[in-house]
């Protein structure tokens, strides 16, 4: 098994919908900006085309899914969780648009092939080693038709030990500021200190250069959360 925890063990797999929006939107520092910066590209590089295909890993309550449905409503989207509560969020969210739901742990299902656009915001760093993350990005190189690309938020962490700490200090000094009560801020520190599997950024985009990707971008940074841009 290549993910590190099952879904119940996700502090959030029990929460009803609007609790997952407001703790997830406050627990990871810069999720508006990394979505404004997802709009961006969308609307740049993806309006102008139709009969698109995109598929989503990690689609949680449909937070990114719905920003990127705006401005595409008639893409074909696969949207995949392994979380049952999480998908049926996003189930009641994403009712309006083409959207086949998928419940399974992204690391053991096949892909569909000739996906537009691959998109994952914060749910990779479950992969358990580094190992299992590169396989994922190749495999999710290998679904992307090819003008495609892989939008790619998610935490990671720094190869500098310095930065690295430095980074996850101010990570969770963002959660003790944020969280919505003392009951949040527990089971958010538990999983970001012990659920969650950084890895550094450096090798992050190191590893998509690796399995081909031409073009890597890193197009967001604050503290432990990034956004990379690969097209293939
Ligand atoms: C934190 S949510 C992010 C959702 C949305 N992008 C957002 O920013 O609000 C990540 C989702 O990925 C799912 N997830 C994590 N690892 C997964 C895996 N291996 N297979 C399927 N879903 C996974 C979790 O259940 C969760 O719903």
């Amino acid at each position: 098994m290549a993910t590190n925890v099952k879904p119940d063990e996700l502090n959030y797999d029990h929460y009803e919908t609007q609790k997952y929006d407001d703790d997830i939107v406050r627990s990871i520092p810069g999720h508006e900006e990394l979505h404004k910066h997802i709009d961006q590209i969308v609307q740049r590089d993806y309006s102008s085309k139709d009969r698109l295909k995109i598929l989503e890993l990690g689609v949680g309550t449909g937070l990114t899914a719905e920003r990127i449905l705006r401005k595409l409503p008639s893409a074909e989207y696969t949207a995949v969780d392994f979380s049952e509560q999480m998908l049926a969020g996003a189930r009641r969210r994403l009712s309006q648009y083409n959207v086949t739901f998928v419940n399974g742990d992204y690391s053991q299902i096949d892909f569909l092939n000739d996906n537009d656009l691959v998109v994952s915001v914060v749910g990779i760093h479950h992969q358990k080693t580094n190992k299992d993350k590169k396989s994922l990005f190749q495999k999710i190189y290998h679904s992307i038709a090819e003008d495609g690309s892989f939008i790619f938020g998610d935490l990671v962490t720094y190869r500098d030990p310095t930065e690295a700490a430095l980074n996850e200090a101010k990570h969770f000094h963002h959660l003790v500021e944020n969280a919505q009560d003392e009951e949040s801020l527990r089971e958010w520190a538990h999983h970001h200190k012990f659920l969650n599997k950084l890895a550094p950024l450096e090798n992050q985009v190191k590893w998509l250069r690796e399995v081909d990707f031409t073009e890597v971008t890193v197009l967001y940074q604050k503290f432990n959360t990034t956004l990379i841009y690969a097209r293939k």
